[in-house]
């Protein structure tokens, strides 16, 4: 049965210690009987899967942290000794750099999940805009993590990403010498850049807790789009139904960036960055881990410094403003078909952004970088808009169970 928590400890001390401190019942009502809609698709497992990718980053990294050395003589040293004479000194750096790739490969997902069935839609406006707060301190977490290994790539990106701000007009040259904590990326920089790396995650832990809070309170989304109308047709107990489906895309997950940890440890990173960081040599090409690369693209394709650094950041804030800019009363893609083309064209176009983030600025890639930063804004707020007033949606199922009840006749026809 799925409901309100009834929960109620069996033995004395238990009662004595819950009608303290509820969090067994607190425990029991969110991830026991917590009502899962009963449609759910394996898309909605990634939201589990970030959270154990949350506490891989944070393990792994607590223990580098007990060999890792934040001083500029040192800290490239400190990681070959991580990688040669720290017992599993290998893996835990290997799990730690790849894991922060996989971690934003579960994000992406997460997001695009979010945007197909119309996730940020009312009532989880602050649901999604906690997720956005979450995707900024993931980005900046992972970029000052690239510095720490003090290598030619984390200098350079660290002194090409830190120099944008000082195209902000009047303030700008005084903020980048206040990030750098001196007039250029040095060791001051590394050990303050060092001390938030550290910092961040413990704070995106919290606004996770806030994330999940959320959308207890107003429910999970669906791939029907349609709210629980009737908690026992439409919904199931999140244990077992949803702990065993999530246990195992967590389990498919790990294979996965296992792969990585273990047959293509390095594909990921960049050659440059086992050179030791030197301010007088700059790298043929300063790129970017993939996880920036569209951002980078954008950056890239306004002609201005300062329009490139409004545009880059306002790629990622307008994500807050979805709720209101998606006029549709229809929330899932599956019943929107003019929707769906476009948003698979946004997918291909942020891919291409991609591709072209890691390409030289020059000739044709920086006019398609034009062309497809033009489509990323168009989407969200051209598109967004007007189409939630002219298409025509296809007719949405009464209930979760209609919906359920139907895919399974038309299975069985
Ligand atoms: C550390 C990162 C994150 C963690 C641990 C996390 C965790 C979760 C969990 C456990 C759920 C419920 C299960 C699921 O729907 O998959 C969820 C749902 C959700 N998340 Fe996240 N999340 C993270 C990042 C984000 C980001 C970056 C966004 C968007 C910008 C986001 C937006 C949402 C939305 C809209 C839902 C509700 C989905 C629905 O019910 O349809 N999350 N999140």
């Amino acid at each position: 049965m799925s409901g309100p928590s009834t929960y109620v400890p069996k033995s004395a001390i238990g009662r004595w210690f819950e009608s303290r401190l509820p969090i067994m019942g607190l425990i029991h009502s969110s991830f026991v009987v917590y009502p899962t809609p009963r449609n759910l698709n394996y898309w909605w497992t990634f939201g589990g899967i970030l959270s154990v990718m949350l506490m891989v980053q944070i393990i792994t990294g607590i223990v580098l942290v007990m060999h890792y050395t934040p001083h500029v003589d040192y800290a490239f040293n400190s990681i070959e000794l991580i990688m040669r004479d720290v017992n599993w000194g290998w893996m835990l750096r290997y799990t730690h750099a790849n894991g922060a790739s996989m971690f934003f490969v579960a994000v992406y997902i997460h997001m695009l999940r979010g945007l197909y069935y119309g996730s940020y839609k009312a009532p989880r406006e602050v649901l999604w805009i906690l997720g956005v707060i979450i995707y900024l301190l993931m980005m900046a977490t992972g970029f000052m993590g690239y510095v720490l290994p003090w290598g030619q790539m984390s200098f350079w990106g660290a002194t090409v990403i830190t120099n944008l701000f000082s195209a902000v007009p009047l303030v700008g040259e005084a903020i980048t010498t206040w990030l750098w904590g001196g007039y250029s990326v040095d060791n001051p920089t590394l050990n303050r850049f060092f001390s938030l790396h550290y910092l961040l995650p413990f704070m995106i832990a919290g606004v996770v807790v806030l994330h999940v809070w959320a959308l207890h309170v107003v429910g999970q989304n669906n791939p029907d789009g349609v709210e629980v109308k009737n908690v026992a047709r439409d919904t199931l107990p999140f244990t077992p139904y949803a702990t065993i489906k999530d246990g195992f895309a967590m389990i498919c997950f790990m294979l996965f960036f296992a792969w990585w940890i273990f047959y293509v440890p390095n594909y990921l990173g960049h050659a440059d960055n086992y050179i030791e960081a030197n301010p007088l040599s700059t790298p043929a090409h300063i790129v970017p881990e993939w996880y920036y690369l569209p951002f980078y693209a954008i950056l890239r394709a306004v002609p201005s410094k300062l329009g490139g650094v409004v545009a880059m950041f306002s790629a990622i804030l307008v994500l807050c403003f979805l709720p209101w800019l998606d006029t549709s009363r229809v929330r899932s893609a599956k019943y929107r078909p003019v929707y769906k083309v476009f948003f698979w064209l946004f997918v291909a176009s942020a891919v291409g952004l991609g591709y072209l983030g890691a390409m030289p600025a020059e000739g044709g890639y920086v006019l398609a970088s034009r062309l497809l930063a033009v489509y990323y804004f168009a989407f969200f707020l051209i598109v967004m808009p007007l189409l939630g007033l002219f298409e025509t949606p296809h007719p949405v199922p009464a209930s979760i169970a209609d919906a359920v009840l139907k895919s399974t006749h038309s299975a069985k026809a």
